[in-house]
């Protein structure tokens, strides 16, 4: 049966927890998950990886605006957004009017312990890996200041960040439907 309230949007940079907490929030609301980087390389039949040396980071940002327009559930759901996702013009606007946003934050050596295996991360990954991920952060940091509710991830037991999310996505969950009846 097709679930029903407000979806819930976790963005915030590579590596700061999303697709954990996003999967531990959902079961808790009975909500279905879904991680933008998985459905858009299960549409695609390729890798992330891939995507970008074949086609380019443009094609893979209009990929995930179509995945936020089109291919996902409309209410019900919780979906870890890829780290770019919300960065073009337009897409946090996109996530508000579809949802509650919150975004999810952990410091610098937090990040880069997390992404150090990862294999679907091509812009911080390869060489000075270090600075890449300053650099990327420093370009975006304003606008994920402004997307929502800002909760950090650091150091902090799945469990508790769970209940965290919760209480503000419960929350915000409450006006959201009030401005959008
Ligand atoms: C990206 C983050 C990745 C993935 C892609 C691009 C980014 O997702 O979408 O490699 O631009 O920050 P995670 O946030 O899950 O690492």
């Amino acid at each position: 049966m097709a679930k029903t309230g407000p979806n819930l949007y976790l963005v915030g940079f590579t590596g700061t927890g999303k697709s954990t907490v996003g999967r531990s929030v959902a079961q808790q609301l009975d909500y279905t998950f879904v991680d933008s980087d998985h459905e858009i390389e299960r549409l695609q039949g390729r890798t992330i990886t891939q995507i970008f040396a074949e086609a380019g980071e443009p094609e893979f940002r209009s990929l995930e605006r179509n995945f936020i327009l089109e291919q996902h559930p409309a209410q019900g759901c919780v979906v870890a957004c890829g780290g770019g996702l919300v960065i073009p013009e337009g897409m946090l606007e996109l996530l508000h009017a579809r949802g509650v946003v919150l975004c999810l934050h952990a410091n610098f050596e937090t990040v880069i312990e997390r992404t150090a295996r990862s294999v679907h991360r091509p812009l911080v990954s390869g060489e000075d890996r270090e600075t890449k991920v300053r650099e990327l952060y420093a370009r975006r940091a304003a606008i994920y200041r402004r997307a929502g509710t800002t909760i950090l991830t650091d150091q902090r037991p799945i469990r508790e960040i769970t209940t965290h999310v919760l209480r503000v996505f419960q929350r915000e969950a409450r006006d959201w439907a009030a401005q959008h009846s």
